[in-house]
């Protein structure tokens, strides 16, 4: 049984690493892509304080398709460059908006969301995996530090994805 222990850090940089911790001995041994990505959101969604959603959207090829996730029923298909998980997809950088209502073209899946992050998930060949959302009801919810230690955990995510989330 995985016992996800409460992450008690000092500092949000102490926070992410000890979750990316966490979620590297979650995902530790399995390739199954939607297991983990079901796993890494169920961590994250425990670990995290105000949040309203979190999860996966994969790239099919052509949109991004809702996967594994965390919160209300969402929106399933997204366009490239649409919304602020088709902007991360398109330009492939970590999308961190304060308030969603003043990002164009923002996609409303759950109303009580007032900030969202979204990191841009590349495999080691550069090609489009998918991006990982996460939204809150609080305005400026996620900040540089939210944004590093987001990045450094989807990484966990994208390892195990190519079969080698190793503990360390
Ligand atoms: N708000 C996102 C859509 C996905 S939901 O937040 C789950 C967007 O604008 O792309």
């Amino acid at each position: 049984m995985f016992a996800a222990t409460p992450i008690h850090a000092d500092s949000k940089a102490g926070f992410y690493a000890e979750l990316a911790t966490q979620a590297r001995g979650l995902l530790h041994g399995e390739r199954d892509r939607i297991a983990n990505a079901a796993n890494f959101s169920a961590l994250v969604w425990h670990a995290l304080s105000d949040i309203n959603w979190c999860g996966f959207y994969f790239f099919d090829g052509h949109e991004l398709v809702v996967g594994p996730f965390q919160g209300k029923p969402a929106c399933v298909r997204i366009a490239l460059g649409r919304g602020v998980c088709g902007t991360a997809a398109q330009t492939r950088e970590t999308q961190r908006v304060e308030d969603v209502n003043a990002f164009d073209g923002h996609i409303a899946c759950d109303g009580a969301s007032r900030s969202e992050i979204v990191v841009p998930l590349l495999d080691r060949h550069g090609a489009l995996i998918g991006v990982w959302d996460v939204d809150s009801p609080s305005l400026a919810r996620f900040d540089e530090d939210d944004r590093r230690g987001m990045e450094a955990l989807c990484a966990v995510y994208v390892d195990a994805w190519h079969g080698d989330a190793a503990v360390i």
